[in-house]
């Protein structure tokens, strides 16, 4: 079966054709992420203009890549949820479109059950149940997976998004949009140690997280040091800094695994690209001898192919959208909504 995706709930355009949940035929994907660093980040009318640009163009390049016609499409999958609303809005206005045009089903599909779903694009071995390590640049999340449409969230951040974190502390350090990937390249930089930053803890709720404070902390250390004149040594906080929100996430983690008793766990979205986070996670799975899933960096970020894997079995599980399929800026990943 071939699912023809769209993705669209941030700042890249991404259409894709996979082939039954786990074969990717093509990806096609354009990032809008050197016009947002010009403010420092995602701008979301700019976005959304953008998404309207670009969205016909990258379906004709992601059937072309894939050797196919319109005709060879049995199914549309679209994230439908959560993301910045306008932006959401473009990617399902015009799946609506494409689906009604080519008289073939219509599937919503929760963003984060696809930056999940981007693992059995990488490992054609994985299946449910496992534990989920979903880190974004909107949400952080511990999920149970117990099976491909039926998920459970155990634990989720309070507040900032460890994605969000990073992108916060990397503008303080000068460091351009989106800020995750340079923070990882100056973290690697020093062996840290000479920033001692908060670590969350939330009374009642032991998977949940926080990540304001910590970027408060950095905030305030960058500005402080700037006001003083101060020498700041960014690379050791960088490093620092990575360390307290792997701090944050992998414990959890293992904590989660270690309460539901699952055997596997699969980190997922922006953050997973994080070379101290893959560390940390591949030496904690590697104590408590449990399989971990960490999925090439291309299938962290947001694609297309993601949503095509997860739309394949969204649809074999019986989920249709009908062309009043609305889109929504928030939304919990166990809805069916
Ligand atoms: O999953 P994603 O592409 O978009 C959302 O669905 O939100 O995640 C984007 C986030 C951004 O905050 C970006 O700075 C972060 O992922 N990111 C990283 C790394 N690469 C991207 N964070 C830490 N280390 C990285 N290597």
């Amino acid at each position: 079966m071939n699912i023809l995706a769209f993705e669209s709930s941030c700042d890249e355009t991404a259409v894709a054709v996979v082939r039954d949940g786990r074969t990717v035929l093509s990806d096609a994907i354009l990032s809008q992420a050197d016009m947002h660093a010009l403010y420092g980040g995602v701008v979301p009318e700019i976005a959304s203009r953008k998404h309207v640009e670009a969205v016909a163009g990258l379906t004709d390049k992601a059937l072309a890549d894939a050797g196919l016609t319109k005709k060879d499409i049995d199914a549309v999958a679209v994230t439908y949820a959560p993301g910045l609303i306008g932006a959401v809005l473009v990617g399902v206005s015009f799946a609506k479109s494409v689906a009604y045009a080519l008289g073939v089903p219509l599937i919503p599909v929760h963003h984060i059950r696809g930056h999940i779903a981007a693992n059995y694009l990488a490992f054609p071995e994985l299946t449910p149940p496992f534990l989920a390590l979903a880190i974004s640049g909107g949400n952080t999340l511990i999920v149970d997976v117990r099976d491909y449409t039926d998920m459970e969230i155990l634990g989720a951040t309070r507040d900032d998004a460890a994605g969000e974190c990073f992108d916060k502390a990397a503008r303080v350090l000068g460091l351009p949009y989106p800020g995750g990937k340079p923070m990882d390249e100056l973290a690697r930089q020093s062996a840290g140690g000479e920033y001692d930053l908060p670590r969350a803890h939330v009374e009642g709720a032991e998977l949940d997280m926080s990540f304001s404070g910590l970027k408060t902390a950095v905030v305030n250390l960058a500005h402080n040091a700037q006001q003083k004149g101060e020498p700041l040594d960014a690379a050791a906080l960088a490093r620092d800094f990575t360390k307290a929100v792997s701090d944050e996430l992998v414990p959890r983690a293992m904590r989660a695994i270690e309460m539901t008793g699952r055997t596997k766990l699969v980190a997922a979205g922006g953050v997973a690209a994080n070379s101290i986070i893959r560390a940390d996670l591949e030496a904690a799975c590697a104590a408590a001898g449990v399989k971990l899933y960490l999925p090439p960096l291309r299938w962290c970020g947001d694609n297309g192919a993601m949503i095509g894997a997860q739309g394949y079995y969204e649809y074999l599980a019986g989920r249709r959208a009908g062309l009043d399929l609305n889109a929504y800026a928030t939304m919990d990943l166990g809805s069916t909504k």
